[in-house]
């Protein structure tokens, strides 16, 4: 059996969720710049989209996805039907003060926080992956988090999400294998963007990150960590992930952050 090609973004035909800003924006640029025929950019709703449509309006195609709307997801794919490229990117962190998992009056976002990044990727996933087959195999590509390999008690459903988003991507990449999809899940660190803007620490711009998944997709690698404050992570965890865990205990005990 054929194993899934590495994907070269020349020529490809892309479709991003959350395209309309952050880490989705530097996606479509990146795309455009490295000659992709076609960018399906993603937003919940079109009027947030006019600014990307302007980078490129014969390549960029505007489409309302909202990840938590099943309708809408089948419209699109009903619509899209050419997609060789799917980059679920679309994803919320939860509502300060609302992400612990028990210390939390209760679990309405955490449920939004799962509905978002966790079955809105699958449904994505779901609704393209016959058409990806169709068009040649093709790739997904899953933007998820160092925080879906380990857990703070202050990201705790952002966590949660991400852990089973991870998981996910891993079975449909086994899944989709012999129609030679290659599923990529990606753990970014720091990049700039609204959600992270009160983040410390060094970060990539979104075409900076943009670049290096692309580059990594290239090789055909499927377990992308882009850039060093996401390898900061990646080594200690996955050569000790109990140590790095009771670290992240004590530092909890210590300095039990909201
Ligand atoms: N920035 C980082 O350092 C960092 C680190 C690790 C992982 N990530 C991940 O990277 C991805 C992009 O995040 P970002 O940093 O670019 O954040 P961002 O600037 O907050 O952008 C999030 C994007 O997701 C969209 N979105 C949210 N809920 C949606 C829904 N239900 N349906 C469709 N679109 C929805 C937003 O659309 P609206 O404009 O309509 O809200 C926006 O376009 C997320 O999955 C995030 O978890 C980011």
């Amino acid at each position: 059996m054929n194993a899934p090609a590495a994907l070269e973004i020349s020529d490809c035909v892309a479709l991003v969720t959350g395209a309309n800003r952050g880490i989705g924006k530097g996606f479509v640029e990146e795309l455009l710049a490295g000659g992709a025929r076609r960018v399906y950019a993603a937003a919940r709703t079109a009027d947030r989209l006019e600014a990307i449509v302007a980078l490129d309006p014969e390549r960029v195609v505007p489409l309302e996805i909202d990840v938590t709307r099943i309708d809408l997801i089948l419209a699109a794919a009903r619509r899209a039907r050419d997609v060789t490229l799917l980059i679920n990117n679309a994803g919320i962190s939860g509502e300060a003060g609302q992400r612990r998992l028990i210390g939390t009056p209760n679990l309405d976002d955490a449920r939004l926080v799962m509905d978002t990044n966790f079955w809105g990727q699958l449904e994505m996933c779901r609704a393209f992956a016959p058409l990806l087959g169709e068009n040649g195999g093709g790739a997904i590509v899953n933007i998820l988090s160092v925080g879906a390999l380990f857990s703070l008690p202050e990201f705790g459903s952002y966590s949660a999400a991400k852990w089973a988003a991870r998981a996910m991507g891993v079975a449909v990449r086994a899944e989709l294998y012999a129609q030679r999809t290659l599923v990529a899940n990606v753990y970014p660190a720091g990049v700039e963007s609204d959600m992270s803007k009160n983040t410390p620490g060094p970060k990539l711009t979104a075409r900076e990150h943009a670049i290096q998944v692309f580059a990594a997709l290239a090789q055909g690698e499927q377990e992308i960590f882009p850039g060093d404050a996401a390898t900061k992570f990646r080594d200690p965890i996955a050569a000790d992930a109990a140590a790095f865990d009771r670290g992240v205990l004590e530092r909890f005990l210590t300095s039990p952050l909201g």
